[in-house]
């Protein structure tokens, strides 16, 4: 959308044609007025001949103009030609003023800016000459009258040309104001251009991270829904295959039973993106409470929930992902630890709400832990996320043989908010 505006030639045509129509008017006044005015037959050739010269002034100049607009030696030296053919014709007979006179108006264009002033003087030379009847003036009079209609010429052309000059000056600082505003134009179209491919493109990321996010999302859920109930579900089955007590078997199976049953529940809401069960008819602390007690039983490890500070009604999302984090530390702690002893702690401090899972167990080097395959560990990392997702963080401490701490750091964020 660049636009280039060429800088206004003023008065273009009128620079091309005005010497031709001028030096005709010239050539027509003197034929009228050559007997008038006295011209013998030589100052007849002469004048055809200087008449002759001008056109082919003017055609050599017109060409060389086009090629190099503006002031150059070479306008300088055809100024000069003109000027004495001019001159010339004016001094042969004075109504060849008609074509002098083209000196005034070209020389601004056609000369540099120091040589304005003595080409107009010239020019105002052969124009004063004519004015007072022919040259050269005879007389003292009439040498007085030239030198004063010289001073008012001098005088008046100045004051145009400065007029010319400004004139010119202000279109070029125009041409120059477009020109720049263009490029300023171009240089803001290719900046909106650039912030859109960018917009788009952030618009793609957006959509990718969101996949992303939604990605890590459900195999979090898997993993803490249907690989913890069948996790659950094999140390059930394998009990009822080691053992020959029918009635233990029944009860263990029964287990397995209702763990699939919880867990195909679980990854339904999780499809759905519900809320855990746990939380459907129980605020946080009363689910926490029932996970906590069922996983004891189920584990046989003295589990035990201990609430600090004033419980607040918090924010689904947040009490989610908080029972989430317990459920996965718990099942981490039967899978792993064996722990005699498992406690969870739910503070309130003002604007926060602290989750620590403790056990008594094998413990672990957290630095060691493998990076994540695809075949499972989204345990640790999946909590870490979910904490991360609603501002929080996670901090894992736990060494071998020292048992495990586990703390999730959450802000509260109230059930209206
Ligand atoms: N409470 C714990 N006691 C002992 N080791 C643990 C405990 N929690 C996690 N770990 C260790 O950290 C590893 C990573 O845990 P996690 O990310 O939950 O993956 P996964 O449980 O699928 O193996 C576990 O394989 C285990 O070695
Ligand atoms: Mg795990």
């Amino acid at each position: 959308m660049t636009k280039t505006a060429a800088p206004p030639e003023p008065r273009a045509s009128f620079d091309s044609w005005g010497p031709y129509a001028l030096l005709l008017a010239g050539v027509v006044a003197a034929v009228l007025s050559a007997r008038a005015v006295g011209m013998n037959r030589s100052a007849v050739v002469v004048s055809a001949a200087l008449v002759t010269a001008g056109v082919v002034v003017q055609v050599t100049w017109g060409r060389v103009k086009r090629s190099r607009p503006g002031p150059s030696r070479t306008g300088v030296c055809l100024y000069l030609v003109r000027w004495v053919l001019g001159f010339t014709l004016t001094w042969l007979n004075p109504f060849f003023a008609f074509y002098a006179v083209t000196g005034y108006y070209t020389a601004v264009r056609e000369l540099p800016r120091r040589l304005v002033t003595t080409g107009l003087f010239l020019t105002a030379i052969t124009m004063a000459g004519s004015e007072v009847g022919g040259m050269p003036p005879h007389g003292l009079v009439l040498w007085t009258g030239f030198l004063l209609v010289l001073g008012v010429n001098m005088g008046m052309v100045t004051v145009f040309t400065r007029f010319n000059q400004q004139e010119q000056d202000r279109a070029r600082v125009q041409a120059e104001t477009i020109t720049e505003l263009n490029r300023t134009n171009a240089a803001l179209q290719q900046a909106l251009d650039e912030n859109a491919a960018l917009h788009a493109q952030l618009l793609v990321q957006a959509r990718e991270a969101g996949v992303a996010d939604e990605r890590r999302r459900l195999a979090a859920e898997i993993h803490d829904t249907l690989a913890q109930g069948l996790t659950g579900i094999i140390a059930q089955l394998q009990v009822v295959v080691n053992t020959p007590d029918r009635d233990q078997a029944r009860e263990h199976t029964g287990r397995a039973m209702e763990l699939a049953r919880h867990s195909l529940g679980e990854a339904r809401r999780s499809v759905h993106n519900l809320a855990p069960v746990a939380l459907e008819h129980d605020g946080l602390p009363e689910a926490l409470k029932k996970t906590v007690a069922e996983w004891g039983e189920r584990t046989g490890v003295r589990a035990g929930l201990t609430i600090t500070g004033t419980a607040e009604e918090l924010h689904d999302e947040v009490s989610a992902t908080l029972l989430r984090i317990v459920q996965e530390a718990l099942s981490n702690a039967a899978r792993h630890a064996r722990a005699t002893r498992v406690g969870v702690t739910l503070s309130f401090l003002g604007e926060e709400v602290i989750l620590d899972i403790r056990d008594d167990g094998t413990g672990f080097d957290p630095r060691a832990v493998p990076a994540r395959t695809s075949a499972g560990g989204f345990g640790l990392d999946g909590m870490r996320a979910r904490a991360e997702r609603i501002a929080g963080s996670l901090t894992v401490e736990s060494e071998p043989g020292q048992g495990t701490a586990l703390s999730a750091r959450v802000p509260l964020v109230r059930h209206d908010q």
